[in-house]
């Protein structure tokens, strides 16, 4: 294989039998990294399915002479997570990039939402990033390198109606990032964010409402988002050439990259001597015309894509 940006590094991508993930694998493997490929098989909302979808994308990489082992291990487990990253040192000598990718979904509207509902979305997205970031910190502290690469989402960053478990997980996945670049960048460990739209399994589920215009322009923007551009800024991201890029939340949808901010106080209030709820019911309102409104992310980004 041709020499690549990511020649000699060695990738664990969790959920990488199927969708995102799965272009990912087989983008990074092409640029000459050797490949962890975790995926349980698991059904859109988590059930077991009896597929074995690492192997497969195991195989695709292999046939093209790539480097790739198949892991079967649950994100979402403790012990799982640590088996996978100990898979990727045993097999090939060290882990330099982490891809938090798994997931599942379980919409339900807020007030029918069940805690198995709440907690199964939690503990695959939340909990599975954090366990598998936790997994390999001591790795990329000792060789003080390493690159991770965390999928948030759009249903995070401005919410989105019936996905209160998955927004809640992918906005805390923002948190765990930040945290990662401060108490790591000292160890020359970088930690990225990657709000993807891809055309997927997951984004098929999504109920398509609304008038023929609203459904065409739908299949049009599905069209548009193949699932390979998020694993185009995420092969970057893992290199070396991403060096200074650090901290980011990088949106990938079709031909758009985009930058977002970070939350920053944007006014200052201050009353000397302390304030009253009355005073600042005078006060607290002026602010208005600043505030942010909270809309879902078509009516900030409401074009297709190329
Ligand atoms: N597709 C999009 O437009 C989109 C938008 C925003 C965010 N995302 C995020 O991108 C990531 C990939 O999404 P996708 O659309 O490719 O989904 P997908 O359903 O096609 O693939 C997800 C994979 O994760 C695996 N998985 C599920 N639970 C697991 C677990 N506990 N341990 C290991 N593997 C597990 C599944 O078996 C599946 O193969 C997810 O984190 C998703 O939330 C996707």
């Amino acid at each position: 294989m041709a020499e690549g940006m990511l020649q000699g590094k060695v990738a664990l991508i969790t959920g990488s039998g199927r969708g995102i993930g799965r272009s990912m694998a087989i983008l990074m493997s092409s640029r000459g990294a050797s490949v962890v490929v975790n995926d349980v098989g698991a059904g859109l909302h988590g059930e077991t399915t009896g597929e074995t979808p690492a192997q497969e994308v195991v195989d695709t990489i292999k046939k093209a002479g790539g480097n790739a082992v198949a892991n079967y291990d649950s994100v979402a487990d403790w012990d799982g997570a640590h088996r996978m990253v100990k898979q990727a040192v045993d097999t090939f000598g060290k882990i330099d990039i982490v891809v938090n990718n798994a997931g599942i979904l379980r919409d339900v509207m807020f007030h029918k939402m069940t805690p198995e509902e709440f907690d199964a979305v939690i503990k695959v997205h939340l909990f599975g990033s954090i366990y598998v970031s936790r997994a390999a910190a001591p790795e990329f502290r000792k060789q003080e390198s390493g690159s991770y690469i965390h999928m948030t989402s759009v249903s995070g960053l401005f919410g989105n109606i019936g996905q209160v478990n998955y927004g809640a997980a992918k906005t805390g996945i923002v948190g765990l990032s930040n945290t990662l670049v401060l108490e790591l960048a000292k160890y020359n460990v970088r930690s990225n964010c990657i709000s993807p739209s891809g055309n997927t399994r997951m984004t098929q589920s999504v109920p398509v409402r609304g008038t023929e215009e609203e459904k065409k322009a739908r299949e049009k923007k599905m069209a548009a988002t193949p699932p390979e551009s998020p694993g185009i800024l995420a092969t970057f991201l893992a290199s070396d050439l991403a060096k200074d890029v650090n901290g980011q939340i990088i949106g990938a949808r079709g031909s758009e990259i985009y930058l977002y901010n970070h939350s920053r106080p944007t006014r200052f209030l201050n009353h000397k001597g302390g304030w009253t709820p009355e005073l600042l019911a005078e006060s607290l309102p002026k602010l208005a015309p600043m505030f942010s409104p909270v809309v879902p992310a078509k009516t900030w980004m409401p074009w297709t894509p190329d």
